[in-house]
């Protein structure tokens, strides 16, 4: 078996289902209560910015209450036990990983966040946003949740891509493998030469590409896993 020095895990709505947080594309998800088009695009916000803080609001403070499970855990517990790299990088806006120890790049935003719409401006969420929020350092009423939108670039591409491309072992938990770039992570990392392996709790659109597939609930595959890594 390869000497494993530098691991990079993707992590989805898959991890945190059993903290009671609802995931987007399973039976009863978000996107089946919601459309996308009303409530996670940047015109859905100009259009009807209301919504869009009561959809996100709703989120926020579920979030807020929400306990890390023992997925969460195991990926701290890997984070600070291993001896090489962990980069944790995440599609998730909950603060679960954070809350469970682990440091995450968050890909898609944070819940906690809110980010000025005129000068990129960044600073803790209030529970509730409400419209015509101003921005504590430009003032202007242009506040908005620090949520990267579909048609919106994620963050921290570059790091997340140069650490793809260095990996030995890259892992994906919870996510249906249905939205890019996070999705196409593992074609990137297997042209890199790493490992790939997928834990779900069942196949999802990119299964074919991975080496390896463990199959079941996060809070009980993700802590096997880690307890044979952790050797
Ligand atoms: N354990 C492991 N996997 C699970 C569990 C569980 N307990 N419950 C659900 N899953 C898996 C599902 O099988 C599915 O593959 O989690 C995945 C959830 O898929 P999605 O709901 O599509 O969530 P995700 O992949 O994170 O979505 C990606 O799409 O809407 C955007 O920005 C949003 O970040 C999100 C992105």
């Amino acid at each position: 078996m390869r000497q494993i020095k530098r691991i990079v895990i993707l992590t989805g709505a898959g991890i945190s289902a059993e903290s009671g947080l609802g995931t987007f594309r399973d039976e009863g998800g978000l996107w089946a209560q919601h459309k996308i088009e009303d409530v996670a695009t940047p015109e859905a916000f100009i259009r009807d910015p209301n919504l869009v803080h009561r959809f996100y609001n709703a989120r926020r403070i579920q979030a807020a209450e929400s306990k890390p499970n023992a997925a969460h855990d195991a990926l701290a517990r890997l984070q600070t036990g291993f001896p090489g790299e962990v980069m944790l990088v995440t599609q998730n806006v909950d603060g679960l990983h954070e809350k469970a120890g682990a440091i995450a790049i968050h890909m898609h935003g944070e819940l906690s966040r809110a980010l000025c719409a005129v000068c990129d401006h960044r600073w803790d969420a209030p529970p509730e946003m409400s419209v015509g929020e101003s921005c504590p350092a430009c003032q202007q009423p242009t506040a908005r949740p620090d949520i990267v939108w579909f048609g919106e670039i994620p963050y921290h591409m570059e790091q997340i891509i140069e650490a793809i491309q260095t990996c030995d072992l890259f892992a994906a938990i919870g996510t249906s493998g249905q939205v890019y770039p996070a999705a196409g992570f593992v074609e990137e990392a297997r042209m890199a030469g790493a490992a790939t392996v997928e834990l779900n709790l069942r196949d999802s659109d990119m299964s074919y590409a991975f080496e390896e597939q463990i199959v079941g609930p996060a809070s009980k595959t993700v802590p096997a896993w880690v307890n044979r890594l952790l050797g």
